[in-house]
């Protein structure tokens, strides 16, 4: 039976894409706090900052490129049942080819009803403005998950987490949660490898490999591993 592998990414799988990483710059997320721009009480203060926030950062993904890293995990696919659970909310993994990816925070390209967080759109082109609103005239928010808001995808993602055979985590801080407790809902068997320059050393998870590199070095060489072996 093909085997399942789960992979948890965050910010650092993209950084070689050239996309910002939340906490590698002095605390600033591309020169903002992130409490000013991502928290619905700065969306209440000020909506046109916010938008325009986001509006940056998708104008910027439609310059930027998957890279090795997400490439890999597609390739991964050939021989696996692969899951990728992403904090990310680019579409990399997307565009780098896997075909099953799970967004715990939102995603850019998408926008939400404010009044129904079930109403999720595609944005057409890189910006979403003040008066573009829903069926209902409703004004539309970014599809983004902001700190103290909730993570509906989470229960799917602890589902998927349990029944992994392999379980990768590339480029997290793993300083946010419910993502972070992820690794929680990983038996205690099951081969877990994680792949950041900054990875503490003192996890107290079983059966746990940390690869203090780069994701778009360490990932191609772990996939052709795993590769050979399935
Ligand atoms: N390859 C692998 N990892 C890298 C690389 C790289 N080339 N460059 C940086 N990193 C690592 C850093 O060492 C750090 O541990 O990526 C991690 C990025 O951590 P954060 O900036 O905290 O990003 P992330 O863990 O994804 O943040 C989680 O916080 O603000 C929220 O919702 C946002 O999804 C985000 C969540």
């Amino acid at each position: 039976m093909i085997k399942k592998i789960v992979v948890l990414t965050g910010a650092g799988i993209s950084a070689e894409s050239g996309v910002s990483t939340f906490r590698d710059n002095g605390g600033l997320w591309e020169n903002h706090r992130i409490e000013d721009v991502a928290t619905h009480e700065a969306w209440d203060a000020n909506p046109e900052m916010v938008l325009d926030f986001y509006n940056q950062r998708r104008k910027q993904l439609y310059q930027v490129e998957p890279n090795a890293a997400h490439k890999a995990l597609a390739k991964l696919e050939e021989k696996y049942d692969v899951h990728i659970i992403t904090q990310n909310v680019d579409d990399l993994h997307e565009r780098g080819g896997s075909t099953k990816v799970l967004h715990l925070h939102g995603e850019l390209k998408k926008s939400r009803s404010t009044v129904d967080d079930y109403k999720i759109y595609d944005i057409n082109g890189w910006e979403l403005k003040m008066g573009d609103v829903d069926e209902h005239g409703t004004q539309l928010r970014p599809h983004i998950v902001w700190f103290g808001e909730s993570v509906p995808e989470i229960t799917k993602a602890s589902k998927i987490a349990a029944r992994a055979y392999i379980f990768i985590v590339i480029g997290t801080s793993l300083n946010v949660y419910p993502a972070a407790g992820l690794l929680e809902s990983v038996p205690y068997f099951v081969t877990k490898y994680f792949i950041d320059p900054n990875a503490r050393e003192n996890y107290n998870y079983n059966n746990l490999t940390i690869i203090k590199e780069k994701a778009g070095t360490a990932v191609p060489r772990l996939v052709e591993e795993l590769l050979a072996k399935a």
